[in-house]
């Protein structure tokens, strides 16, 4: 459970595993709670109640730095920093000390997600949105995280762009045995991408279980009212 400053519940009841090595991704409508759980997972809120773990150990056993390490986070806007993009990379290490002991080379990160090794000298504010948000996305793999967390990652880019985003994440998924956890709006991109997906609604869990039979047969007439709604063209650019 969780609550907002005023003690409302934003969460509730809410109990749900997601697979390691999995690519979940979190729907529902506006308001749901869906970026309130994805905060939970890294700590950036704590509940008020009831336990977050990952790989079977409470969360909130391991110093925060640590755990960030392990679990990666991009927004939904990526700033750059001033400077490069091996600049914007490789300044991980000093920001808070979250370094991993071995982290990747700039070029290697570029490589994960399918950008031009040229790009690490190019100006990182002169970059389109795409480019940028695979900046932020290689930024984040710079501590080697285990889990990476996107909150609508690509709510800013055209479909096109968004498309190329989702597949580099799948690859990047397949290739790394990462865990990806990520919101979206657009249904078509939770469809090409994930493995599992969860349904949110109010705070509370709808449905949640492997992608393939979710979207195909979903187990109640809401998420199926969802995801046709979404299929008939409601669904949020
Ligand atoms: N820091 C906060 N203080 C007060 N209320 C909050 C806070 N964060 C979220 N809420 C409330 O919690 C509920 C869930 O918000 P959340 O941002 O998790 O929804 P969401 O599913 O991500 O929605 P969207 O799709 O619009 O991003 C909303 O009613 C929101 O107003
Ligand atoms: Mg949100």
């Amino acid at each position: 459970m969780n609550q907002d400053k005023a003690g409302r519940r934003v969460l509730s009841d809410l109990s749900v595993s997601l697979p390691k090595g999995g690519f979940s991704t979190l729907i529902g409508p506006s308001g749901a709670g869906k970026t309130s759980l994805l905060r939970l997972l890294n700590r950036l809120d704590d509940p008020a109640s009831g336990t977050v773990c990952f790989m079977g150990r409470p969360i909130a056993d391991a110093p925060v730095r640590a755990l960030r390490r392990e679990v990666g986070f991009v927004f939904q806007t990526p700033s750059m920093f001033p400077g490069t993009v091996a600049q914007n990379l490789l300044i991980v290490p000093t920001l808070g000390g979250q370094a991993a002991a071995d982290p990747p080379s700039v070029g290697e990160a570029l490589r994960q997600v399918e950008l031009d090794t040229d790009f690490e000298h190019r100006i990182a504010a002169e970059l389109s949105g795409g480019e940028k948000q695979r900046v932020a996305l290689a930024r984040a793999l710079m501590t080697r995280p285990r889990i990476l967390l996107l909150d609508e990652p690509t709510a800013a880019l055209d479909p096109e762009v968004a498309e190329q985003l989702m597949l580099t994440l799948r690859r990047l998924r397949e290739d790394s045995g990462l865990t990806i956890v990520m919101v979206t709006h657009r249904l078509s991109e939770a469809r090409l991408a994930s493995t599992y997906a969860v349904m949110l609604e109010a705070g509370r869990l709808v449905e949640a279980g492997p992608a393939d039979r979710f979207f195909s047969t979903p187990a109640t007439a809401r998420t199926r009212e969802f995801i046709t709604a979404g299929r008939q063209g409601s669904e949020p650019a």
